[in-house]
């Protein structure tokens, strides 16, 4: 099974490739490419374990010059601190403006090898091979790469796209449990956003909530679906000037639950989750959204094994203060994504305080009756 999607884009469209076996032919298809033949591999220690020798064995065949840069894992090395010293990799290997940094790893590793590409001679090649399935879904693709800021999340950026996105299915054997359900909960976003076969097809499946419950077929087609979804949008908006903000669904109450637990507590995706019950119970208050659709919703971030429940040590006045201080703040006024039916949404900034109050209280883990 291959499927190739494009993203097309007024400059520098590129295709993503999902075939299982892809990591092994990377050479190849970065010949096809025409890209010059030094390139630098990007990975951290457990990914490059797993999975380097694999990609430079291909690159070698192929008749690049690899070289490879680790990085330390986690969002807290997400920092100008670790792109200096990639820069001296890079320097040190001689890379030139025709050469290729490749993202061997998740959103962490994608979004810091983008932006050192981005700016490491004023702009080389780059190359996503996410390995986990929150970044093959949504981080790969669409070109927003950064670092953090020690007062922010992605404070330090660029929009830069990759040549190739390369997706390998098989590579998520080795991802673990809960790094799959968080990717999960952005391939539900899809449903919601764009694309309610996805979101139904998600619905008939007997178990979402292990990798091992997804055959071949029903993986590669939830791949494909939530890549294209994501492909159409960023064709639409690149830069985020209007549609785009609607892949940020959940992701306004999930980035202040996500900060508030000290992004360790709660994860990346399982914040999104929690972020989009909040958002389909404020839709539907709004009478914007049937509360039937709304309860599908959150049945299906259950089915793959997400919480739905905000974690009882973030309070109502901590996330609300939080929103205040996000990206998403427009004019003073928070904006949600909510939705209108599944596989539809609108962008608003009309939820009162009131109404954030009340579904944000409603959403703590009922007390146990005694
Ligand atoms: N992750 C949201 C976006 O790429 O726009």
């Amino acid at each position: 099974m291959q499927s190739l999607i494009p993203v097309d884009l007024p400059q520098n469209s590129y295709e993503i490739a999902i075939a299982s076996g892809a990591l092994a032919q990377i050479g190849d298809r970065l010949k096809a490419l025409n890209l010059g033949k030094k390139v630098m591999v990007v990975s951290n220690a457990v990914i490059f374990q797993h999975y380097g020798q694999i990609v430079l064995d291909s690159l070698a065949a192929a008749g690049f010059e690899a070289c490879s840069h680790i990085l330390p894992a986690g969002e807290r090395h997400k920092t100008i601190h670790s792109i200096q010293k990639l820069y001296d990799t890079a320097l040190e290997n001689h890379l030139e403006r025709s050469s290729t940094f490749i993202a061997l790893g998740g959103g962490v590793i994608g979004d810091m090898t983008g932006f050192a590409a981005a700016t490491w001679l004023r702009g080389v090649n780059v190359v996503q091979v996410p390995t986990s399935l929150l970044a093959m879904v949504d981080a790969a693709i669409g070109g927003k790469t950064g670092v953090n800021h020690p007062r922010g999340k992605n404070l330090i950026g660029a929009f830069y796209q990759p040549k190739l996105v390369l997706i390998d299915p098989q590579v998520l054997k080795t991802l673990p449990v809960r790094e799959f359900r968080a990717g999960m909960a952005e391939v539900i976003k899809y449903g919601i956003v764009w694309d309610r076969e996805l979101f139904e097809q998600l619905e008939a499946a007997p178990r979402l909530d292990h990798l091992h419950d997804l055959d071949a077929k029903l993986l590669h087609e939830i791949l494909m679906r939530s890549c294209q979804a994501k492909a159409e949008v960023v064709g639409k908006d690149e830069k985020e000037a209007g549609l785009r903000a609607i892949l940020n669904y959940g992701h306004t109450v999930g980035h202040a639950v996500e900060s508030l637990t000290g992004y360790r507590l709660v994860n990346h995706g399982e914040a999104v989750g929690i972020g989009m019950v909040s958002a389909g119970q404020i839709a539907a208050a709004m009478q914007l959204w049937s509360a039937p659709e709304a309860d599908r919703q959150n049945a299906l971030i259950a089915k793959v094994g997400l919480p739905i429940h905000i974690p009882p040590m973030v309070s109502v006045e901590a996330i609300i203060e939080a929103l205040q201080a996000d990206k998403k703040v427009q004019a003073g006024k928070v904006r949600f994504i909510l939705p209108q039916a599944i596989g539809q949404v609108i962008i608003s900034d009309r939820v009162t305080a009131d109404t954030l109050n009340t579904v944000l209280s409603e959403q703590f883990q009922p007390e146990p009756c005694t």
